[in-house]
């Protein structure tokens, strides 16, 4: 079933149990990756596992909470004692806030910043060592759009994923000289659980130029790009996927 284009690696995907990263996670079995899904939800995440076994391809579920940094050592280290090795992390677990700033509270701060920007610095904390260790490895991080096209409407929102991108980009230059590569990949409108009963869907889709939201799929094609060795010259980089979104 494999056609090959990540064959061998061994990617762990966070937020694998709906929307994008279980696309991703999808899209990077049927490439020949051995894919660990972390999320919190058992049953959706045991159910992706099956799918991609009766597909024939290789994957398990780890329950994982990301703001959990216990969960998170656990995750890798099952990765580890399962597969060897970690060659592919794709940071993709997030929420979203929907409140402007002057409705926004110290706990909404925390929350999305425990979830979007906090649950991926526990994984890299025990995966860069790791690749740092073998000189290979690679960094998808799932931000958005929302970081260079701001919305009053996801104030917080907005604010993490911004951070979380030049995160990536401090790190860029460190993890280089290891044979490390780390992207961004940033999802315009995508229909996911995340978008399904927004508001204004379709009114927002019209304000896109190709006249619709994204579908998870399409934000896999690219993850499968930055995660594979066709973007060996790539690191630093905010990939937009998002509709011709320029303005
Ligand atoms: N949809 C869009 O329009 C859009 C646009 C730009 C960027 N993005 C970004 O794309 C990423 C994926 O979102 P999506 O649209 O695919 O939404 P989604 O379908 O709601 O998926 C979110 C995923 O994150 C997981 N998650 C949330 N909190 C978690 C936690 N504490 N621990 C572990 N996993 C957690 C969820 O799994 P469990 O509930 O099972 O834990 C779920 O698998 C997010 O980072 C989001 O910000 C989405």
């Amino acid at each position: 079933m494999s056609d090959g284009r990540l064959e061998g690696k061994v990617a762990i995907v966070t937020g694998a149990t709906s929307g994008i990263g279980a696309a991703i996670a999808f899209r990077y079995a049927k490439e020949g990756a051995k894919v660990v899904l972390c999320a919190r939800r058992e049953d959706k995440g045991n159910a992706n596992v099956e799918k991609i076994r009766k597909e024939g391809g290789e994957a398990i579920f780890v329950k994982t909470d990301v703001t959990v940094r216990d969960d998170v050592k656990n995750a890798v280290k099952k990765t580890a004692d399962t597969y060897g090795t970690v060659d592919i992390l794709v940071n993709n677990a997030g929420i979203l806030l929907n409140k402007k700033f002057k409705d926004s509270t110290p706990d909404d701060w925390r929350r999305v910043m425990k979830t979007d920007a906090l649950g991926s610095l526990y994984f890299l904390w025990e995966v860069l060592p790791l690749m740092k260790a073998r000189k290979y490895g690679v960094v998808v991080q799932v931000g958005s759009k929302a970081s260079t096209r701001p919305s009053d409407q996801e104030a917080f929102y907005c604010f993490v994923k911004a951070g979380m991108d030049h995160m990536i980009r401090v790190l860029t230059d460190d993890y280089a000289p290891f044979g490390i590569r780390l992207n961004v990949l940033a999802p315009g409108l995508t229909l996911t659980e995340m978008t399904e009963s927004a508001p204004r869907l379709d009114e927002l889709a019209k304000g896109v130029p190709f006249g619709r939201v994204g579908k998870a799929e399409e934000m896999a094609d690219a993850a499968l790009w930055l995660g594979s060795d066709e973007s060996s010259y790539v690191s630093g980089a905010v990939i937009n996927v998002d509709g011709g979104l320029v303005r």
